[in-house]
């Protein structure tokens, strides 16, 4: 069996989480070209021409390896996959329910398949489906999880206990602390997510990036959608949903997504970001972080 550094064909196991409208192809390049493995990602996306224009672009700006997230509630993932394969890609992430169907289909292809899991049951899930590696994803993370996840510090060892193929930790790891205490957890790596949010070369609005580096530890609460849960900085805007004064669907969509995200109107959408955001204070580029985080001290 492959280990993760092996798989990812990079210099340091440190993947660039997906993260939906923000990972573009510079931020993914950057990553790569630092000796992480950057990823695109497909959680918004309702055109395939978009993913292989992305790819492509990507390809452009570095000769290292990538990857890209699929969303498997994504009716266009069968496509997307067709698209991988013609381009060459050879690792993915898998995230948003069950992988049992997609993963033959990526392995038919070539594809390895690394699938995010919140729990011990859905980790050993997706070994028995056939994963090549999961990513035990703590509760601390930024962004859309289920309801019922452990934390970065039970569940990675729980994880790697419980499943025979490679680990990576997710969840709170922002620092070469959080990269040391990841190893020291049984992981073989770690999936970055909020910290990327902040590297300079991530198409975040500077009032995104500023909001991650200004929040302390209280700084994100969970936003209930009622199918999954979000957790996202503690804005004016989430505090008047989790007071009921709004709703959720009108502030995490698409459009809504791009005007706070990308063009900087924080009260226009829910802007998903980790506990670790209050252990951030700088903005970096990508190879700063990651010199930092494998370097560190
Ligand atoms: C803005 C944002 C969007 C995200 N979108 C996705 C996604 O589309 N697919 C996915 O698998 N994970 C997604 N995630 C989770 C990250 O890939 C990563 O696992 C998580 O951020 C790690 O925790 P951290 O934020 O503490 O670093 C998202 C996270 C954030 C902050």
């Amino acid at each position: 069996m492959d280990t993760i550094k092996e798989m990812l064909k990079c210099k340091y196991p440190i993947i660039q989480g997906a993260m939906g409208v923000i990972c573009n192809p510079e931020l993914v390049a950057a990553v790569s070209e630092a000796g992480g493995f950057g990823l695109l990602a497909t959680a918004f996306s309702q055109d395939s021409e978009i993913i292989q224009k992305q790819v492509r672009e990507t390809k452009k700006l570095t000769d290292k390896p990538f990857g890209l997230n699929l969303f498997t509630m994504n009716p266009l993932v069968q496509e997307f996959v067709d698209i991988l394969a013609d381009e060459g890609i050879g690792i993915v992430t898998i995230s948003g329910g069950s992988p049992k169907k997609i993963i033959p289909y990526l392995h038919g292809r070539g594809i390895k398949a690394i699938v995010v899991v919140p729990t011990v049951d859905l980790a050993r899930k997706a070994e028995s489906s056939g994963a090549d590696a999961v990513i035990a994803e703590g509760s601390e993370s930024g962004g859309m999880q289920g309801y019922n996840g452990a934390s970065t510090m039970v569940l990675v060892p729980a994880v790697s206990d419980a499943v025979n193929i490679p680990v990576i930790a997710a969840g709170g790891i922002g620092d070469s602390r959080g990269y040391r205490a990841a190893m020291a957890l049984g992981a073989q790596g770690v999936q970055i997510g909020t910290r990327f949010i902040t590297a300079t070369e991530c198409i975040s609005h500077i009032n995104y990036k500023k909001s991650i580096t200004e929040a302390r530890d209280t700084g994100t609460r969970f936003v209930d959608t009622g199918r999954f849960r979000i957790r996202a900085l503690h804005t004016p805007l989430v505090e008047k949903i989790l007071t009921g004064q709004m709703g959720t669907d009108a502030h995490f969509n698409i459009q809504a997504v791009e005007k706070s995200w990308i063009r900087g109107d924080v009260d226009s959408g829910i802007m998903p970001a980790g506990e670790v955001s209050g252990l951030i204070s700088d903005i970096d580029s990508a190879k700063q972080i990651i010199d930092e985080m494998v370097g560190g001290s």
